[in-house]
């Protein structure tokens, strides 16, 4: 049976980790040759290995995503090595910053946090979704191919949480999404975003670590449970191929229920 992504081209940022990296993964499996590209090159490298004995085509990429001119490169890389762009899932993202040299979970405040570090959670979470959106669109619109962009948010696009500076990115990245859609609905190009719950990856390792901030997280989870990447990876799945036809700025959560009521 043929693949739900037979024949597709998915360029995917953060994707030497969690999810980026099950999202790879998936989509291989799916029948796509996969652009991984991340700063960290040893990391994608390893993910384009995995989707290679999955036998499909891949292509490791090293981008910093705050590089406008970078993200650019990132696309043209793609394109001459895999022949086209037509999903892109901008995975590509930090957690909120900790204090330094503290035993348990404890993020800065409003009002302690260095404008630096506060600066960094936007320029990646924010900018870089940003920067890779545009360069995938305007080689979509360009060539006048249609396309999937799918973004990864948070549930904490919608709740103030104790890291401001990492849901007022996620809040900026939902707001992103609804935008490109309708500027870009009439290109054929949909654009969708995904706003997880607690996802057990590298970025939460440090959370679930900590008994009592891994006792909230799941006290505003009516699952009870840390979500996997591949059941992130299912529902970037699900917005990338065809069943998603009619779906264009809006924002998903798999979360195990956070916003049940
Ligand atoms: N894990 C969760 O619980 C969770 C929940 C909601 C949203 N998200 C979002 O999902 C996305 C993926 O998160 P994850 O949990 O897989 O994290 P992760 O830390 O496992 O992976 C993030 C990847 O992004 C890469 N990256 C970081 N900065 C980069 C940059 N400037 N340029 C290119 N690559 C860069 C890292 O090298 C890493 O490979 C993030 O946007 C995150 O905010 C995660």
């Amino acid at each position: 049976m043929a693949g739900r992504l037979e024949g597709k081209v998915a360029l995917i940022t953060g994707g030497g980790s969690g999810i980026g990296r099950a999202c790879a993964l998936r989509f291989a499996q799916e029948g796509a040759s996969i652009c991984v590209a991340d700063i960290d090159l040893a990391a994608a490298t390893e993910t384009a290995r995995q989707v290679d004995a999955a036998g499909r085509k891949s292509l490791p990429v090293q981008v910093d995503t705050t590089n406008e001119a970078a993200n650019d490169v990132m696309v043209k890389r793609c394109v001459e090595g895999l022949g086209a762009v037509d999903v892109l899932v901008a995975a590509a993202g930090v957690g909120g910053p900790r204090v330094p040299g503290s035993d348990s979970y404890q993020p800065y405040t409003v009002l302690t946090i260095p404008m630096e570090q506060f600066r960094r959670v936007i320029d990646i979470n924010l900018y870089g979704v940003l920067f890779s959106n545009r360069a995938v669109a305007r080689w979509m619109t360009e060539n006048r191919r249609g396309g999937s962009i799918i973004n990864l948010a948070s549930i904490m696009s919608r709740m103030p949480s104790t890291s401001a500076a990492y849901s007022v990115s996620k809040a900026g990245v939902w707001m992103l999404t609804k935008c490109l859609a309708h500027e870009l609905a009439g290109h054929g190009i949909r654009v969708n975003a995904i706003g997880p719950g607690f996802i057990e990856t590298p970025m939460t390792a440090a959370l679930r670590e900590d008994a009592a901030r891994s006792r909230w997280a799941m006290s505003v989870t009516p699952m009870a449970r840390y979500g996997r990447p591949e059941e992130i990876a299912a529902t970037a799945l699900f917005l990338a191929s065809d069943d998603a036809s009619y779906f264009t700025g809006e924002l998903l959560h798999p979360s195990g229920g956070v916003f049940v009521g």
